[in-house]
């Protein structure tokens, strides 16, 4: 990989080394940080790979997960007056506010965002693959980021190598080919596989391949979407009674991490053999995959396979309870992961719940000329509503009309949209971090993302100006426009 983009990584990582610089100045002389993370699963994942760097420089810190920057970023910072204030997984869209409030801090930030705003701060140190050509969507994520500078400051730190990964399944980066990890992201894999604690596998990619029973995996899968198994149990269940392996060991229902090689062989032909009698050729292609397991975790834990892993991060920083998974990523595997673990049922019903009331009425889902819209209002989570873009993007019948799910949030009189696209879109010239940004600033919020994936926060009484104008913007993409965005790359 390196041979491919040679120039791109050294410059990236000597900018990682100027940042550990940074961070370095200030714990060597015992001075305050201050840390801000996001708070999905790869914000969590960075907040603790920065939180182990941190511990172990002996460092004075305090670090919180947080939705998006804004003013309460500002305000804590002004009132606790920290020696350095560390940004990770969010910052670089939001240099302009940063420069105009708190000019004067020593801020890191380590971010795999689009970057907004003025670069030329000498009080500022960013680290981000987009300075350097490297595509911050699908090559690396925020706690890759993180975990460039952790390394950089500690080469001890490599033992964070597998939670950075977590950051990026989370973010959803194994986009290439039979879903693996590539770019920088592939540096930190090589990393983990040369400190014994991952291991790359090609198996079948169902998610819960070490928790679910598997005919719940057929059963619940959606990636790869099996016609007549998926969301059918009893169907599944049928499925592979009729393949002749034992389904329990003892009284536990074995998974797929469970099976040998013979019986993983047979599920995966009959599913082969199932997929092509349904003339799905595609699906069966991707079947298999990559699978990162990691290896020190116990087998038949959600921590033990790094796209399970990454949605139990993802619930607890969702679910109001980010410094459980942060705790998790520092090693505890007591309280933490048992609490976790009950907090994940519980975002999986709520994720349920919402897909289930979107489904219930068309005007809660509605199309317009190059956009769907998702009428979330006081129905949703907006610390979900993200999520449920995820999912059902994918479920659109017009794959190229990006999908803007929003949410309210009352307190503050605005909504929430998450933004969410697919790979033909973003071929046909679609960059939702442009249209977030632009049809938010237009109407008194603030928005911006990457180009498959972006958000914005605009007031209540602009919902519907906000919307109309991010259908015209997408409509403008669609025909080839490249927007003049504040976005460099
Ligand atoms: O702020 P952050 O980059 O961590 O958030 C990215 C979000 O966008 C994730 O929650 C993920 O669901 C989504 N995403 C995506 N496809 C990508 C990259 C990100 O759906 N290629
Ligand atoms: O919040 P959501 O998951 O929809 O965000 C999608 C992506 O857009 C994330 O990477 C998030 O950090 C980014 N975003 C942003 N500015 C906002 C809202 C979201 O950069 N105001
Ligand atoms: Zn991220």
């Amino acid at each position: 990989m390196t041979q491919q983009q040679p120039e791109s990584f050294t410059k990236f990582l000597a900018q990682a080394d100027i940042a550990a610089k940074a961070i370095k100045e200030v714990t060597d002389k015992d001075g305050f940080v201050s840390c801000f993370s996001h708070l999905d699963a790869d914000g969590v994942a960075a907040a603790g790979v920065i939180s182990k760097m941190l511990n172990r420089l002996g460092a004075r810190y305090r670090i919180r997960v947080m939705q998006w920057v804004d003013e309460k970023i500002i305000a804590e910072v002004t009132a606790d007056k920290p020696n350095l204030v560390i940004m990770s997984d969010f910052g670089s869209g939001y240099l302009d506010l940063l420069n105009e409030k708190i000019p004067n801090y020593k801020i890191v930030i380590l971010d795999h965002h689009q970057i907004t705003g003025k670069q030329d701060n000498p009080n500022f140190t960013m680290l981000n693959p987009h300075v350097y050509g490297i595509d911050g969507a699908t090559e690396v994520s925020g706690s890759g980021v993180a975990y460039f500078a952790a390394r950089a400051v500690d080469p001890a730190n490599i033992d964070c190598a597998p939670i950075a990964l977590i950051g990026a399944l989370g973010d959803m980066q194994d986009k290439y080919e039979g879903r693996s990890l590539k770019g920088l992201n592939e540096l930190i894999v090589n990393d983990a596989v040369s400190a014994g604690l991952l291991k790359v596998e090609k198996d079948l990619t169902f998610f819960g391949r070490e928790t679910r029973p598997i005919h719940r995996m057929l059963a619940t899968t959606t990636n790869p979407f099996i016609p007549g198994v998926s969301g059918q149990e009893t169907e599944a269940l049928n499925f592979v009674t009729n393949l002749g392996f034992p389904l329990k060991n003892g009284d536990k229902l074995r998974s797929l991490c469970d099976l040998n090689q013979e019986e993983r062989k047979k599920l995966c032909t009959a599913l082969a053999d199932y997929l092509l009698s349904k003339g799905l050729h595609t699906t069966v292609d991707n079947l298999i995959g990559n699978v990162y397991v990691l290896v020190k975790e116990e087998p038949n834990t959600a921590l033990r396979d790094g796209r399970e892993f990454s949605v139990l991060l993802n619930s607890t920083g969702r679910m109001d309870r980010p410094s459980l998974g942060i705790a998790i990523c520092m090693g505890d595997r007591k309280a933490a992961l048992g609490d976790a673990n009950k907090l994940l049922e519980d975002y999986r019903k709520s994720i349920n719940k919402y897909l289930s009331w979107v489904a219930e009425k068309p005007e809660r889902l509605r199309e317009f000329e190059n956009i769907y819209v998702i009428y979330g209002e006081n129905a949703i989570n907006e610390k979900i509503i993200g999520t449920v873009s995820s999912i059902l993007v994918s479920t659109l019948s017009n794959n190229l009309k990006p999908l803007l799910a929003f949410a309210n949030i009352e307190a503050e009189k605005a909504a929430k949209f998450s933004g969410r696209t697919t790979e033909a879109a973003l071929q046909k010239g679609v960059n939702l971090g442009d249209v977030m940004l632009i049809a938010s600033e237009a109407n008194a919020g603030k928005g911006g993302g990457h180009n498959i994936a972006a958000g914005a926060q605009v007031p209540l009484d602009k919902v519907e100006a906000f919307i109309k104008m991010a259908d015209e913007l997408v409509g403008r993409q669609l025909k080839g426009e490249k927007l003049a965005g504040k976005n460099p790359s």
